[in-house]
């Protein structure tokens, strides 16, 4: 259910989250902020700082952050939703979804109407476009297959579905809770889907509850996925599950990709057990559904920079879900969709027999990024061992991989152990490891950082990225999520606002580090009052614009290789490497 950002405003506005807070938790004035123990971990010093006037919280302790709503959603356990209906009616804003709030079965089966209606339009709509259709055709999809997957096509029309919504008598707010339409500030609707390949995206039970959107051709962004909904919680899912689940069961073993495409091309080159992540990096939820399946996956990544980092982060994710996933990085080809184009399906085959269990993988990168033979490169190696050996809650399976660190980093088991103590000891007091299972380790890279955090935070540096095309070069995931947020927001408003930006954050994650970005523990980290703030954000995205540039640069020599010189291509690339290096000594 979508509520305006005018009344979340509103909302908000009314709700102190300092008085909020204060119902729950002992707060102390310590200076601009308040502080108090936080109710989130076992902290003992209080590290829950509240900021009246940028009204946030965030916790040192346990790095979880955010709004108003973001508090009460985490410590009522509700929610966005009910949430803002809680502060609204607790703070006497009148809040007219009341009555359509509770999401009984009656409400949820006109979600899944409306969503019906949405996907066999879009169906129609791929028929009488071909150019959609060739661009399918063009990726390899058979006709027959589209059919299967129920590929359509969203014209590039303001208002196409929000007219068959009307004439099929469906009501429009029961489209617009599922994203298929938005409400205009000056009244009525249109659609959220325009000129976009729209992937449905079925739930367990093979019903509707979601759409991905994919553009025809280059553009930005990419995809545009359905929001959050009654019926749709993107962290539940994984795309193909309902298709894959009998061929996981027979295989004994689930494959996980990335992408909508990737799913789509393995499971019609025969690998049926693949499932991809919605639009967000995998999270302990869609661990879970999987190991519902099968103890045994592969995971693929792509074999640059963000693909390592990718398959880094999904290591504790299962190692807290007792899972040891193989995983296999692709270093030829950009992503599991080509490799198979281009070895096909017995090749991949061959491949995905060959990764390598996650852990060695993780041992492997022990070694490339660390100078073990050095006192601080073995000190180093070990500290990131410790958030993956806090994850396993199994004694013996710990001990097991402690053993493994200590031959690899050739230090004694009992100088691991030690270790690995005192680091828990100086942790923020008495966290135990299903509370710092919780907590979001982020390792972003910083010119990344640097920019998405200056969006926020520094007057009028949004427009400054958009301008600079910045956004969809951003490899992180979790970046190019806010950074997309950020532009979206400050298109449907004249100005970016930091506040309602944060007001606008349902996901718990994307909530807790814009907090921590908001409430940083030093000055310094503060981009708006660091006077070196224009320099290191001039630095960042040149260092970006390089990097991509280099990108470039290397998929065109690549694909030069791969074809006749003088050909029309040759030639086209070889302008384009011209331009290139032009560009790079500017
Ligand atoms: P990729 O950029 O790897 O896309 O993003 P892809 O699936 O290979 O797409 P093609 O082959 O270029 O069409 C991986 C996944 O990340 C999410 C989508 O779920 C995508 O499948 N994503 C990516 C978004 O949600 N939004 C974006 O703008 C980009
Ligand atoms: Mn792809």
């Amino acid at each position: 259910m979508r509520i305006p950002e005018s009344k979340i405003a509103e909302v908000a506005a009314a709700a102190d989250i300092v008085r909020v807070v204060s119902e729950y938790v002992d707060l102390k004035k310590a200076g601009r902020d308040y502080k108090g123990i936080c109710p989130f971990h076992g902290d003992k010093d209080p590290s829950l700082y509240v900021s009246p006037h940028k009204q946030i919280f965030y916790c040192f302790g346990c790095a979880t952050g955010g709004s108003v709503f973001n508090f009460v959603m985490k410590i009522e356990n509700v929610s966005f939703t009910e949430a803002v209906r809680i502060l609204a009616t607790r703070f006497g804003v009148p809040f007219e979804f009341d009555a359509r709030d509770s999401v009984n079965r009656e409400g949820r089966e006109k979600l899944f109407k409306v969503l019906e209606i949405g996907h066999s339009y879009f169906k129609n709509k791929l028929a009488e476009n071909p150019h959609a259709e060739a661009y399918l055709a063009d990726r390899g999809i058979p006709s027959e297959w589209i059919d299967r997957l129920g590929l359509g096509f969203a014209p590039d029309s303001w208002e196409g579905l929000v007219g068959r919504l009307t004439v099929m008598g469906a009501d429009l707010r029961d489209a617009a809770a599922v994203g298929l339409v938005r409400a205009r500030d000056s009244g009525g609707y249109y659609d959220y889907f325009r000129s976009r390949i729209v992937i449905p995206i079925p739930e367990l039970n093979g019903k509707v509850v979601a759409f991905g959107g994919r553009i025809v051709g280059q553009g930005d962004p990419k995809y545009l996925n359905s929001p959050e909904s009654p019926v749709f919680s993107k962290k539940r899912l994984l795309y193909g599950l309902d298709s894959a689940r009998e061929a996981i069961r027979k295989e004994g073993q689930a494959i996980l990709v990335e992408g909508y495409f990737d799913q789509i091309s393995l499971r019609i080159g025969g690998l049926e057990n693949t499932v991809a992540p919605l639009g967000t990096s995998l999270g302990r939820e869609q661990v879970r559904l999987v190991k519902r399946f099968t103890d045994r996956v592969v995971t693929v990544f792509d074999g640059d920079e963000a693909g390592v980092r990718a398959a880094k982060r999904a290591i504790p994710i299962f190692l807290a879900e007792a899972m040891e996933p193989r995983c296999l990085i692709l270093r030829d080809d950009k992503d599991p969709d080509e490799c198979i184009r281009r070895i096909g399906a017995d090749g991949l085959r061959r491949l995905l027999d060959s990764a390598t269990p996650i852990i060695d993988f993780f041992l492997d990168s022990l070694e490339e990024d660390h100078d073990l033979r050095t006192i601080q490169g073995r000190n180093s190696a070990l500290e990131e061992c410790f958030p993956l050996l806090g994850e396993i809650a199994d004694s013996a399976e710990r001990d097991y991989l402690i053993e493994r660190i200590s031959s690899r980093v050739k230090v004694r088991e009992e100088r691991v152990r030690l270790a690995l103590k005192s680091a828990r000891r100086s942790r923020p007091s008495g966290e135990d490891s299903q509370k710092s299972a919780n907590k979001t380790h982020f390792d972003f890279p910083s010119a990344e950082r640097n920019v998405v955090k200056g969006m926020l935070l520094r007057d009028g540096f949004v427009d400054r990225v958009i301008e600079r095309g910045v956004v969809k070069d951003l490899e992180d995931p979790v970046l190019r999520d806010l950074a997309h947020r950020m532009v979206r927001l400050r298109d449907e408003a004249d100005k970016f606002d930091a506040r309602s930006f944060c007001n606008s954050l349902e996901d718990e994650t994307l909530a807790a580090v814009v907090a921590g970005w908001l409430q940083p523990r030093r000055e310094q980290d503060d981009l708006r009052s660091d006077v070196d703030a224009d320099l290191v954000l001039e630095d960042s995205l040149e260092s970006i614009r390089l990097r991509n540039v280099h990108k470039r640069k290397a998929e065109i020599l690549e694909r030069m290789r791969k074809c006749l010189p003088g050909a029309d291509e040759f030639v086209k690339l070889a302008q384009e490497l011209q331009e290139i290096g032009r560009r790079l000594h500017k």
